[in-house]
């Protein structure tokens, strides 16, 4: 298997990829675009920095690509939509840089409170203006986050360390984490309000900027405020005008709209906005940890199969994994099966978890009863891009969950609508991992899932199985197993035959000539 990585990676990364058998590793960075294109298709798997930017285009043409790794957290250099719809994985490596960012957010602070960058460049310019840099301490001043994820807390633990008051704006993040975390949850006015100093830590944006001139007249005038998180949540121009009217006494920014920064920026001709290059990730250590993350999670997909920190497909830890297995089978089964058997195309699924299977990790197990719906129709279908399929196809996925236990202590069922009805199917595990369906439609029953299943409807009434095995006897299938569901009041009968070897178009046909056999349906899983 073949490894391209396309930007700048620490060598130790390399060097791992490079001891490993069955991979081969290229290295080609400042690749131009065409020049990528051309050469991607030889590869399984790609990883990157920032600089590459993994546009649709390269993403058709990877004709062989499997995954995608970003050394790094930010994913917004790659098309990650694009590469699910093809079944790529895209991974990247959010840990390992951290630190780094956060020790970076608080080397801007301090440059911002005390005015450094300033005061060295005028002394590089041989100037001596002590009282031209005055500066601020930040000693018992209210501190805004805006986002304490990895980076915010390790910002906001550092913050403790200069006796600063930490104001925090997260609607993700509970009151409990707060509190372990020693800071006030605030809501962003009350946050903008207080704050003597303001970080941003969240993802970037692609609509409207989270600090536009609204939200600048909202701060307490004189805030300082630091962006090593993205250039996208700072409307530049409302910064500027903020500055320029000394709502907002400074800023630090590490981040950009677009980079590298067009140098002739206005960003870069106001004096108290301090700018740095995108560095918040550049130590060594923190190179040399994504860069050793993302290539050991590279082999171990390509490898192995084993999904970590992918961005656009549930990550799966292997404990986690050996105990939902049994049901990531089941459900890709059910979803297979019931697919056959509905009438037209599919406009929503209904998916109800029920008993032990409702407190597990269910995301999965939902993405394996699309993919399980889309085996036959859709070439190249997997746990990546099946969810990517129902969503371009408009189908309307729901997922429920109760912790109530009927018969069996755990069930699926997969309830699919099309727009000629609603067929359902019931499914359960046995023992250590059979997969059982125990209700299709209205009809209780306990079928085995084999390769060929016929499902017959019929009139409850006797002499019809014995009608029915002369006939799978006269055109050779053998049979596996026979389970009947009957519906006493209505005189009908269900019954799943798994048959040793699928059914000719002829023995079908006399099946379906036979008396009192209301409908037969082949399924192949
Ligand atoms: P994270 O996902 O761990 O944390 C993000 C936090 O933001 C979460 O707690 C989330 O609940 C919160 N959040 C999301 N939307 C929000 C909103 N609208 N308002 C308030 N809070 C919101 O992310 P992280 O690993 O801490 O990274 C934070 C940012 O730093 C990312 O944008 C990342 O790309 C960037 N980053 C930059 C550098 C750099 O070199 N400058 C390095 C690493 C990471
Ligand atoms: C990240 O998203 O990890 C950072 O922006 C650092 C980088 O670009 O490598």
């Amino acid at each position: 298997m073949k490894v391209l990585v396309s930007d700048n990676l620490s060598a130790t990364g390399v060097e791992i990829l490079k001891k490993e058998s069955g991979i081969e590793v290229d290295v080609k960075t400042g690749l131009p675009k065409e020049e990528l294109i051309k050469i991607i298709p030889n590869y399984d798997g790609l990883i990157v920095r920032s600089a590459t930017k993994v546009v649709a285009e390269i993403i058709d043409a990877a004709s062989n690509l499997k995954v995608i790794g970003r050394a790094g957290i930010g994913v917004d250099n790659i098309d990650v939509e694009a590469a699910g719809k093809k079944g790529i994985i895209v991974m990247n490596a959010p840990e390992g840089n951290i630190i780094t960012t956060a020790e970076h957010t608080m080397a801007l602070l301090m440059s911002l409170s005390r005015n450094i960058p300033q005061a060295n460049a005028a002394l590089k310019n041989k100037k001596w203006s002590p009282k031209e840099f005055m500066g601020v301490e930040l000693f018992e001043k209210n501190l805004g986050i805006i986002g304490l994820g990895r980076i915010g807390s390790i910002v906001a633990e550092r913050a403790h360390a200069f006796h600063m008051k930490i104001l925090v704006y997260d609607p993700y993040i509970s009151q409990e984490r707060a509190e372990k975390l020693g800071v006030e949850l605030v809501d962003l006015p009350d946050l903008l309000g207080r704050s003597d100093f303001l970080t941003l830590h969240t993802p970037g944006l692609s609509g409207k900027p989270l600090l536009g001139k609204e939200e600048f007249g909202q701060m307490k005038p004189g805030i300082r405020i630091v962006n090593c998180a993205r250039g996208s949540l700072i409307d530049d121009s409302a910064l500027i005008e903020a500055v320029q009217s000394k709502q907002v006494a400074g800023a630090a920014l590490d981040v950009y709209h677009k980079e590298p920064l067009d140098l002739d920026s206005p960003l870069l001709q106001v004096n108290e906005i301090i700018c740095t290059p995108h560095l918040g990730a550049s130590t060594e250590e923190a190179q040399e940890k994504v860069a050793i993350a993302i290539c050991d999670q590279i082999i171990d997909y390509l490898k192995y199969g084993n999904v970590r920190n992918a961005v656009n497909v549930p990550s799966i830890d292997a404990e986690t994994l050996g105990i939902i297995k049994p049901y990531l089978v089941l459900g890709e089964d059910l979803g297979n099966f019931i697919s056959q058997l509905v009438d037209g195309p599919v406009t929503r699924i209904d998916i109800q978890y029920n008993g032990e299977v409702s407190t597990m990790k269910v995301e999965p197990i939902t993405i394996a009863i699309l993919k399980g719906l889309f085996n036959r129709s859709i070439e190249g279908i997997n746990m990546v891009n099946a969810p990517f399929i129902a969503k371009e196809r408009g189908i309307e996925v729901q997922e429920s969950k109760s912790s109530e236990v009927h018969e069996y202590t755990s069930t699926i069922q997969v309830r699919v609508t099309s727009e000629n009805g609603t067929r359902k199917v019931t499914g359960s595990i046995f023992g250590k991992g059979d997969s059982r369906i125990v209700q299709f439609d209205e009809y209780n029953m306990e079928a085995v899932l084999s390769k060929n299943m016929l499902v017959l409807k019929n009139m409850d009434v006797p002499g019809v199985i014995g009608n029915l095995g002369n006939v799978l006897g006269k055109n050779n299938l053998n049979i596996a197993g026979f389970h009947l569901g009957r519906r006493e009041t209505e005189g009908k009968a269900i019954a799943i035959i798994n048959i040793d070897s699928p059914p000719t178009t002829e023995a079908l046909r006399e099946l379906r000539n036979t008396s009192h056999i209301l409908s037969v349906d082949s399924v192949t899983l």
